[in-house]
């Protein structure tokens, strides 16, 4: 059987398994797939053990991106602008190619599961990290009105917008810049709903049909979702969509074939 893998430092509680065996179970696909703690300053020889033993795929989670990034032969367009890595796959002639599919991810949660617009909407995303810089490419090619990055080490923000000024004109700025501004959609891509706290958003932040994604998941609503639930959003959602569509488009590369998300959204939210 094909072999594939999630490889991270914490991955006890990936779902990606769970994910990719639906997607196979679905799809009628022959595979396996594991996750592998892999210890820190240990990427590349786990990954090299991995392929060599006739592993087809690898995706790469926190803090493996940037390695998965270096270790990787080829790249694609997008993983070279995210600057980082969350697939590998081996190719016929045994090369790695590495793509990054956590954008597209986003974009296809947003734009197809939830029905949120992005085109011509005033967009914020807050935080200039690695996950800020993983979705930024898909969603400057959504052509948004405006496209404005958040972040509390504002620096961060503006070499973000620089690194992306030749596709659009991103703006850059601190949180006590955004009083008086108004968003159609509040992207949060900062780790702080991990630790249960919240950014610094001023409160009329949102328009009149402004929504609020936190790339992060959870049983519970985040901060940021509950911050938007009383700021009256017209609707809120957390990231157990773009995993799961990062996922479909990881899977998409090594098999071929997209499977159906929504049911295996629906199975891992039931578990919850
Ligand atoms: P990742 O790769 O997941 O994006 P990261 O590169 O460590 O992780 O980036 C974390 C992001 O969350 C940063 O934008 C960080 O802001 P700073 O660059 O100013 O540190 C942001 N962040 C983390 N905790 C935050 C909090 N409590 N409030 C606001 N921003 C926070």
């Amino acid at each position: 059987m094909d072999k594939y893998a999630v490889f991270g430092n914490p991955i006890k509680h990936s779902k990606s398994p769970q994910i990719h065996s639906a997607f196979a179970e679905q799809t009628h696909q022959d595979l396996i797939y594991r996750s592998h703690k892999v210890e820190p300053g240990r990427f590349a020889e786990a990954a090299r053990s991995f392929f060599g033993n006739g592993g087809k795929g690898l995706n790469i989670t926190v803090p493996f991106k940037l390695d998965a990034f270096t270790f990787a032969d080829e790249l694609s367009d997008r993983a070279r602008r995210a600057g980082a890595v969350n697939t590998l796959a081996r190719m016929d002639d045994d090369s790695i190619y590495g793509d990054n599919t956590d954008g597209a991810g986003l974009i296809r949660d947003i734009c197809e599961n939830l029905m949120w617009e992005v085109t011509d909407r005033r967009v914020l995303l807050i935080g200039a990290g690695g996950a800020a810089r993983g979705v930024l490419e898909p969603l400057i090619r959504k052509r948004p009105r405006h496209l404005l990055i958040v972040n509390r080490t504002v620096d961060k923000a503006q070499q973000l917008a620089a690194d992306f000024a030749d596709l659009d004109d991103v703006r850059a700025c601190s949180y006590e810049a955004l009083a008086g501004n108004h968003f159609d959609l509040i992207i949060n891509a900062t780790t702080s709903s991990m630790t249960g706290e919240l950014p610094p958003l001023p409160s009329d932040l949102l328009s009149d049909e402004g929504c609020c994604y936190d790339m992060v998941y959870a049983p519970e609503p985040t901060p940021f979702m509950r911050w938007g639930a009383a700021h009256a959003a017209w609707a809120v959602a957390d990231g157990l969509g773009m995993l799961v569509e990062q996922a479909a488009e990881s899977f998409c590369i090594w098999r071929g074939v997209r499977p159906q998300t929504r049911p295996v959204i629906e199975m891992i939210r039931a578990g919850m």
